[in-house]
């Protein structure tokens, strides 16, 4: 299947550079959308020759506006697959709704332990032992759509929130194109909240 990606991010884009080097993925990624006109995620797109959008949210007045010029950018741009890789904005029921099944999130926590914006720094601040990572499909919910996969990370004694995130995010950037991976590749089949990937185990 000849899919056309789109990766939405806001920060530095190490995950987005993960995807565009994965052999797979890479040569799929059609568009890099962004909330932020100084996110390296930009700059990475463009250097790898891939359209790069700063989608500017003052312009826009609310969310749905917001996500209406979204949706009409992913719809210009024919694009099958969206992935979320550190995007700072939430999306709306419509354009979740549109691409029903078809938006993938990376986080950094073995979910539903430790949604929003801080896991690395909430797990802990718990005390957790383990954390990890979590690929989902995205729905109406924060951090909340069926699980594609999910790998453990340890929490050492001597962690801070940045060398915790710093060793997740290694793991991130081996998991999701591989998730992505099996989602061209046709075999992810979402049934209510479990997700069965064809010839994983
Ligand atoms: C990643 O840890 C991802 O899980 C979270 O935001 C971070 C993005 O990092 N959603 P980067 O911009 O890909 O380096």
């Amino acid at each position: 299947m000849n899919a056309r990606l789109a990766v939405l991010a806001s920060g530095s884009g190490t995950n987005l550079q993960a995807l565009l080097d994965d052999p797979v993925v890479g040569p799929r990624v059609a568009l890099v959308v962004s909330d932020r006109r100084d996110a390296g995620a930009l700059d990475r797109a463009a250097a790898s020759g891939v359209k790069a959008v700063h989608l500017d949210p003052a312009v826009h007045e609310g969310r749905e506006s917001y996500d209406g010029a979204l949706e009409d950018l992913l719809t210009a741009e024919v694009i099958d697959l969206v992935c979320l890789a550190g995007f700072l904005r939430i999306l709306g029921p419509a354009i979740v709704g549109s691409f029903r099944g078809r938006i993938l999130n990376v986080h950094p926590s073995l979910l539903p332990a430790f949604p929003g914006a801080h896991a690395p720094r909430d797990a802990l601040a718990w005390g957790a032992k383990v954390t990890g990572v979590t690929v989902h499909v995205v729905d109406e919910e924060v951090d909340h759509g069926p699980i594609v996969l999910q790998e453990p990370v340890p929490i050492r004694d001597d962690d801070d929130a940045d060398s915790l995130h710093a060793r997740i995010k290694r793991v991130e950037h081996r998991v999701y194109p591989r998730a992505v991976r099996w989602w061209l590749e046709g075999r992810v089949r979402i049934e209510g909240r479990r997700v069965l990937v064809e010839g994983s185990g």
